[in-house]
C-alpha cells in the first residue's frame, strides 16, 4: 500500500521523536513490520524506516526514533506495512525484551497477547510512559531467569544485542522471535542487500524475509 500523509503530532518518548499520522484507509498491520516513509526532503535522500506502535480508528502511532529534522505538518509518502512481523502462538505466558530500550515497537505484540488473554512480562532497561497495568516490567538483566515462565519469548534490538542475548538465554522448546533492527534503505526494492542477516537457512533480507526472524535460526555473522 503506498499513502501520502501529513505527519500529524510529533512528542518525545524518552527523549527520541515519536509521532502519528492520519491514514485514510484502514491498514492492516502485523506487529514487527514496519514502513518506508519518505518526506522528500532534499537532505533525505532515503526513505526512513518507521515501525508502528499503535493502529487505531484511522490513526498511526509511529515509533521512536523519527528522524529529527521531521515536524509537524511534514508530509511524507508512505509505504508498507513491510516484511514479516511476529508470529504470536496462542500462549498463556509471553515475555517480551527491548534490548536497545525503546519499547513502542513492541507495543502492538504486547497488545495483541494481552487480548488473547496471555500474561505480558516486559524486559526493559527504561520504563515506557505509559503502559497497561497488565503489563509487567522488569528488568532486562533479569531476562535469563524466565526461561522456565515464558512459552513465548521475543526480543527487538539491533543484530548484535540479538545475537548476545541469544547466546546468553537457553530457551529450549520455547517459541521465541527476534525483531532485528538494521538499516532497510530500499525495503527490497533495489535489492541493494544491506540488510542481510545470516541464518541456518542461509543468508536472508531483513527487509523481506524479517524484519521478525525465528531465534532459533539465526546465527552469529
Ligand atoms: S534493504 Fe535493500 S535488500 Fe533489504
Amino acid at each position: 500500500m503506498e499513502l501520502n500523509v501529513e505527519l500529524v503530532e510529533l512528542r518525545l518518548e524518552g527523549g527520541l521523536l515519536a509521532g502519528r499520522i492520519h491514514v485514510p484507509v484502514p491498514v492492516q498491520i502485523t506487529a514487527g513490520q514496519y514502513f518506508l516513509a519518505a518526506s522528500g526532503r532534499p537532505d533525505e535522500a532515503l526513505a526512513a524506516v518507521v515501525f508502528p506502535a499503535g493502529n487505531m480508528d484511522g490513526w498511526l502511532d509511529l515509533a521512536p526514533p523519527l528522524p529529527s529534522a521531521w515536524s509537524a505538518g511534514t508530509l511524507l509518502h508512505l509505504r508498507g506495512p513491510l516484511g514479516r512481523g511476529f508470529r504470536l502462538p496462542v500462549v498463556r505466558r509471553v515475555a517480551l525484551a527491548a534490548l536497545d530500550g525503546i519499547t513502542a515497537r513492541l507495543r502492538l505484540l504486547w497488545n495483541q497477547a494481552l487480548v488473547q488473554g496471555a500474561e505480558v512480562a516486559l524486559f526493559t532497561r527504561r520504563i515506557p510512559a505509559s503502559l497497561p497495568d497488565a503489563v509487567e516490567v522488569l528488568p532486562l538483566e533479569s531476562l535469563p531467569d524466565v526461561s522456565g515462565w515464558a512459552e513465548y519469548l521475543a526480543l527487538d534490538g539491533t543484530l548484535p544485542q540479538v545475537l548476545e542475548w541469544k547466546s546468553r538465554l537457553a530457551f529450549p522448546g520455547v517459541a521465541a522471535e527476534a525483531l532485528v533492527n538494521l538499516p532497510m534503505p530500499c525495503g527490497g526494492m533495489g535489492e541493494c542487500g544491506v540488510c542481510s542477516v545470516r541464518t541456518r537457512r542461509g543468508w536472508k533480507h531483513a527487509c523481506q524475509d524479517g524484519p521478525v526472524f525465528d531465534l532459533h535460526e539465526l546465527e552469529a555473522l
